[in-house]
């Protein structure tokens, strides 16, 4: 019995009890035959999650590049690892061979480090979906760079702040990106960001769109010409097994986004090996994510997880809706995709147009399709499989986050019976346990509480980066002795798990995460803004979308509401970006709050969502009178 590639769900039960028994020898077994060390591991796992720390493979030296890329040269140096798609379907799609992307990350990693950045400087990447983005990546890790890739919709101010809060030397972005029929000025947003980050001495500039740009002497260079005069070999950084591999920002419900720390050995098997079993990797498979690679969806399962198994993965620069909203289905009949992995609002949104799009489109190519980023709902799911799987592709809803670093709850495709909403059953190596208020651990079936794991898997995030102790709080602090998600989750009677929603202050629009307090800190910095409480509520695309309520200074400006509304948006796009914007914005004398000051944004989720019949208790609000006020006038 292979524990690497799971066939069938009696197989799928005796490696998931066999993970359980010997967690040590389990993943050992997984490491030793399907990767490239250039020295074992000492041990396989020590871990403590009260301090917490966690450490897999220790004393194992490595580089991750060697597996995704030079190991593969051999028998496939002429297959596509990454072939891109471009925004406009009339540019030729691009196949980037392995003995190619060899050549590319090689070279790239020697003009960094010609600039000089040495093993464990950070690196940012600010770039959109083109080849270069994935091979900035990979030619950090040849060189034990840390790489934090910031998602290229963010704002400048949000660009600053993860800039200087992992102290990055360098910044590497484009002349801009395409966006369907826009274009975006990256590089604007990049030197305005840079006004507050003194550490940044070297911004590589990648030409896309061929725009006229300020380059900012003796800190710019364009790319082009570095590559072209560098060395086509790089020798790869040998990396112990904890060293860092890269830093990835995710919202958290309070104040700073928190710079998730993954780190080498554990990262590179946990999602190689879930990539494999959850997609049913194989040979020849033509395997296509549509996230961005500023997101973990990316990081892991389009660079890391496919090129570490040798596959050919798909990069696509443009959005669903250009040229039209068939052009995902474009892709898949064009590229012959295999596996195709989305989120839910896409799907979303896509089930909204007509049909043709889909119909009209060969997809016979395909065999598992995937979701991720925010739960799916029945309607959404029965239109992914009917039209676009055709009743016969699986499809595998996959429950992670970005600090596990990979797929912890998806079914097996063609093992797992699926049923629509549930993720299903957890990967071998991860340990669910549900909650209950009291912090103690829910057995048994058809019983639902907050989701933790109890045991660590490869790829968990090691730290918050520069704050190990709010890394503490947030995960290991509210029940003892186990990780904890944030997210609720039932388990129905044969133990399949479904994910309820976030139990937090973070709401999750359009599969992107989103912290309540820097939204709410951005509106207050309106002049005329004195108090703000956001709250989440049901939207057919979305998912969620934000509803705002604001109170206003008593300083009698600002009387045109629109105006304010608009402004209101435009600040939170400074401070954040566009995908955090408002959808609706109401205006009230006050916020009900608990006698000891804090917002009950329990009531406020029910005035957003109209299901206003049971309140609940609002006799012990400071001032219940507010509720009915704000009732009155809702949105
Ligand atoms: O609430 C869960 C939701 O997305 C959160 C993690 O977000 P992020 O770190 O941005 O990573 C997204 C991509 C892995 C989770 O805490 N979530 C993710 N996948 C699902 C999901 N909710 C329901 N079903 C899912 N399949």
């Amino acid at each position: 019995m292979s524990n690497y590639h799971i066939k069938h769900l009696e197989e799928y039960y005796q490696v998931y009890r066999k993970s359980l028994r010997d967690p040590e020898t389990f993943w050992a077994e997984v490491a030793e035959e399907h990767f490239m060390w250039r020295k074992k591991w000492d041990n396989v796992l020590s871990w403590d999650f009260t301090k917490p720390e966690i450490k897999w493979f220790e004393g194992a030296k490595l580089n991750i590049t060697e597996n995704c890329i030079d190991r593969h040269l051999r028998n496939r140096g002429h297959k596509t690892a990454i072939l891109f798609e471009p925004n406009d379907p009339n540019e030729d799609a691009q196949h980037i061979t392995y003995k190619q992307l060899h050549e590319k990350v090689c070279k790239f990693a020697n003009v960094l480090k010609e600039k000089g950045i040495q093993k464990g400087d950070r690196v940012c990447i600010y770039l959109p979906m083109i080849p270069e983005l994935a091979v900035s990546v990979l030619a950090c890790a040849r060189i034990g760079a840390i790489h934090s890739v910031v998602f290229a919709g963010f704002s400048a101010s949000a660009l600053s702040t993860r800039i200087n809060d992992c102290e990055a030397k360098m910044v590497i972005t484009s002349d801009g990106s395409y966006r369907g029929a826009k274009t975006i000025d990256l590089k604007g947003i990049v030197d305005e960001a840079l006004e507050i980050c003194p550490g940044v001495h070297t911004v590589l500039v990648a030409k896309r769109i061929n725009s006229d740009i300020a380059m900012k002497d003796g800190r710019d260079l364009w790319l082009q010409p570095l590559l072209d005069e560098a060395y086509k070999d790089c020798v790869p950084e040998i990396m112990d097994a904890e060293d860092p591999l890269f830093i990835l920002y995710t919202s958290g419900s309070t104040g700073m986004p928190k710079g998730m720390l993954h780190t080498t050995a554990g990262y590179m098997v946990y999602t190689a090996y879930s990539f494999k079993n959850v997609f049913q990797y194989r040979e020849n498979d033509i395997y296509w994510c549509t996230a961005d690679i500023g997101w973990i969806t990316g990081h892991s399962y389009i660079v890391y997880g496919p090129l570490a198994n040798g596959a050919t993965t798909v990069m696509f620069e443009g959005v669903p809706s250009y040229p039209d909203f068939g052009r995902f289905w474009d892709i898949v009949e064009k590229h012959k995709i295999t596996q195709f992995y989305t989120a839910p609002t896409a799907i979303r949104a896509l089930a909204k147009e007509n049909l043709d799009y889909v119909t009209n489109r060969d997809l016979s190519s395909l065999k598992v399709l995937g979701t991720v980023g925010e739960p799916i709902n029945e309607e959404a799911w029965h239109w992914y499989n009917d039209h676009v799987g055709e009743k016969k592709s699986p499809i595998v809803d996959t429950w992670w986050q970005t600090e596990t670093g990979g797929i912890m709850i998806s079914p097996i495709p063609y093992s797992t019976p699926t049923k629509p909403t549930y993720a299903t059953l957890p990967l071998p190596g991860i340990q669910p346990a549900l909650m209950d208020e009291n912090g103690l651990e829910i057995k048994g079936n058809q019983v639902d509480g907050r989701l933790c794991i109890k045991f660590p898997w490869p790829s968990i995030a090691r730290t918050i980066y520069g704050n190990h102790k709010r890394f503490k709080e947030t995960y290991f602090s509210a029940f003892e002795n186990k990780y904890f998600t944030g997210d609720g989750a039932l388990r129905d009677e044969v133990g399949y798990y479904r994910i309820t929603g976030r139990v937090d202050d973070v709401i999750i629009v359009s599969g992107h995460n989103l912290g309540t307090a820097p939204i709410e800190d951005a509106i207050n910095e309106h002049p005329a803004v004195a108090e703000s409480a956001i709250v989440g509520f049901p939207h057919d695309i979305k998912g969620n979308a934000l509803y705002g309520f604001i109170i206003l200074k008593e300083t009698g400006e600002y009387r045109d509401r629109d105006n304010l509304s608009k402004e209101v948006n435009q600040q939170i796009t400074d401070r954040i970006g566009p995908i955090a914007k408002l959808n609706k914005i109401q205006f009230v004398p006050g916020l009900p709050k608990t006698r000891s000051g804090k917002i009950m944004r329990r009531i406020l989720r029910k005035i957003a969502s109209k299901d206003t019949s049971n309140l609940g208790d609002t006799s012990t609000l400071l001032n219940p009178e507010v509720v009915q006020e704000i009732m009155d006038k809702a949105l």
